[in-house]
């Protein structure tokens, strides 16, 4: 499976380690940045994992930010994405199973490295439930209005 990940300067400290376990799982990784504890807008990152998503040039993205709301709500801009936060493992799971989401965004300052890399775990070996087809569908309309 091919994985974009970015992240901003809050998320940096936990990059490595996050590409390194993602890796660990077989998957290749598309490293979009950011590469430095410098402060930079974590839009730009959201949009380059977002377009690699979109266009099926990565299966699916991880984003991380101080929050992962602001990546959230970033990447959602995109068409075709559909990225989730999550703050445990039972919300990893559900946003597999129920929203169908192809981005994960989580928030650094909230959660510690091993968590984070617990719930991508989750996210990336979770299938979607096909009786929540309905209700993705009518996402993609809105989208397309
Ligand atoms: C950066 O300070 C912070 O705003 C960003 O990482 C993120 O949490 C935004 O949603």
């Amino acid at each position: 499976m091919k994985i974009a990940f970015g992240c901003d300067h809050a998320g940096i400290k936990i990059k490595e380690q996050i590409i390194k376990f993602v890796e660990s799982l077989g998957c290749q990784v598309i490293d979009c940045g950011t590469f430095s504890e410098q402060s930079c807008d974590y839009p730009d990152f959201a949009f380059k994992v977002a377009d690699f998503v979109s266009k099926k040039t990565a299966d699916k993205g991880i984003l991380i930010c101080g929050t992962g709301i602001g990546m959230s709500i970033a990447a959602n801009k995109v068409k075709g994405i559909r990225a989730a936060v999550c703050w445990n493992k039972e919300t990893a799971a559900l946003i597999a199973q129920h929203n169908n989401a192809n981005i994960i965004c989580a928030g650094a300052r909230f959660a510690s490295a091993d968590e984070i890399c617990s719930w991508i775990k989750i996210f990336l070996e979770t299938k979607f439930e096909e009786r929540h087809l309905k209700r993705i569908n009518k996402i993609t309309e809105i989208e397309q209005k």
